[in-house]
């Protein structure tokens, strides 16, 4: 069947024929590839093209597509256990893995990664018995009311709902704060301090396409959450085993209350996970007072796969050093590209993740700056490279991923298929 028949069916039964807007191409002049299969760093469409992935599920596949290893310990799993709603020696070992790699005292198993914030949100508030919550314009923690929020940033603006269906009460709570813009964080901790249940930040923005924090950013960000009693929340669903073994608490060696987890954690199954110190963690039911729960949560195949993954993770470090030379070779090539067809850009990179911003700014630091990119020049770019068998996302908004399967063939032609846009 041709991808295009199968998209307008979807249409008929999906609305926008999709699962998660982003997939939809919205505003683009092609369709989306129907994806069929992936291996390695490719995918193949229903019509057998291949694609280098830089997409990668939006993040989670840093072993790369379909790896015989995790496969295999995914099957034999199945093949004994499905679902239990019960405890199983799988969820000890991937909790341990998580817990000792990232150096944390506990965590909680759920199913996505908006599961996880959400849930971070309610024990932080349950922990401190404060409703207020500080977020950053342009940083997403998945599609929970209380982050749907479309602010003029600053503590003095009323908040929007974000999407309709949002009551504005579910919003009242959430204050927006600017990314790296520490007087706009200290204004807000000045006026509401005592209220502050807790601050949450992507320590690595990759939601905005990529905008790494800067250090000064979020040590203050832990000052003042100490100052005033408030946790801070490291949502490192992107970050998480993919800019480090122990993500962006790693990179910068600062130390959040709680962190949330999806992405990679779950090698490709849905899953999420947020964690932190056990006097926070053991406010949860059945202990404390704060009650979450799932009936898939810490699902035994879900399991299997996150541990298979962060073992193959954790026994060849050498796979972050190999990623880094050739995310830099990427940056480096695709800039000396740009530059020579006097084309105006910035590239913001954190490790494996990276993000061309065609802007004429020369720095992209917060939200503000992101929107005034050039989305038409974006869409033009993508729809180019797409077509030409390099697969990107198709928003400026979101962030490049590499794989240690990707091979420097793969990335000269990715610069290849650059050239000739
Ligand atoms: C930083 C961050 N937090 C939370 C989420 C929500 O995760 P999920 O889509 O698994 O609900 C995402 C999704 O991309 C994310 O990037």
């Amino acid at each position: 069947m041709h991808n295009l028949d199968i998209f307008n069916e979807s249409k008929r039964y999906m609305p926008g024929g999709v699962n998660s807007p982003v997939r939809a191409f919205t505003g683009f002049n092609i369709n989306p590839p129907v994806i069929k299969s992936g291996k390695g760093a490719y995918i193949y469409d229903e019509e057998g093209k291949k694609y280098i992935d830089f997409v990668l599920a939006w993040g989670p596949m840093i072993l790369g597509h379909s790896d015989e290893e995790v496969v295999e310990e995914a099957i034999k799993t199945l093949r004994e256990a499905q679902a239990f709603g019960a405890p199983t020696y799988l969820e000890l070992e991937l909790a341990k893995l998580i817990c000792d790699t990232y150096g944390i005292d506990m965590i909680r198993m759920v199913n996505s990664g908006t599961e996880a914030t959400m849930s971070a949100i309610k024990l932080a508030r349950g922990y401190t018995n404060r409703d207020k919550v500080v977020k950053f314009s342009g940083c997403y923690h998945g599609h929970f009311d209380g982050f749907l929020v479309a602010a003029g940033s600053g503590v003095m603006t009323e908040n929007i709902p974000g999407s309709a269906g949002v009551p504005k009460d579910s919003i009242k709570n959430t204050i927006i704060a600017n990314y790296n813009d520490i007087d706009s964080v200290k204004e807000i901790f000045e006026k509401l301090g005592e209220d502050i249940a807790c601050v949450i930040v992507e320590p690595v923005a990759g939601n905005m396409g990529v905008v790494p924090a800067t250090r000064e950013f979020l040590e203050f960000l832990r000052e003042v959450t100490k100052k005033y009693g408030s946790l801070l929340i490291f949502d490192e669903v992107m970050t998480g085993f993919r800019v480090a073994l122990g993500g962006a608490k790693e990179v910068y060696g600062i130390e959040p209350d709680l962190v949330t987890f999806a992405k990679i954690i779950g090698g490709g199954l849905p899953c999420g996970a947020y964690g932190g110190k056990k006097e926070i963690m053991e406010m949860l039911s059945p202990i404390g007072p704060v009650y979450q729960a799932g009936t898939m949560s810490g699902n035994p195949v879900v399991m299997s796969m996150g541990v298979a993954t962060l073992r193959k993770l954790i026994n060849n470090k050498y796979y972050y050093e190999q990623l880094e030379l050739l995310s830099s070779y990427m940056q480096r090539e695709i800039e000396l590209i740009l530059n020579n067809r006097g084309i105006s850009f910035v590239i913001n990179r954190c490790a494996s993740m990276m993000t061309v911003f065609f802007t004429e700014d020369t720095t992209i630091k917060n939200y503000e700056d992101a929107k005034r990119c050039n989305v038409d020049f974006y869409r033009r770019y993508a729809e180019h490279m797409i077509t030409n068998g390099i697969y990107i996302s198709p928003s400026q908004f979101e962030a490049m991923f590499l794989s240690v399967k990707h091979t420097k063939e793969d990335i000269d032609r990715f610069l290849d298929v650059l050239r000739r846009f």
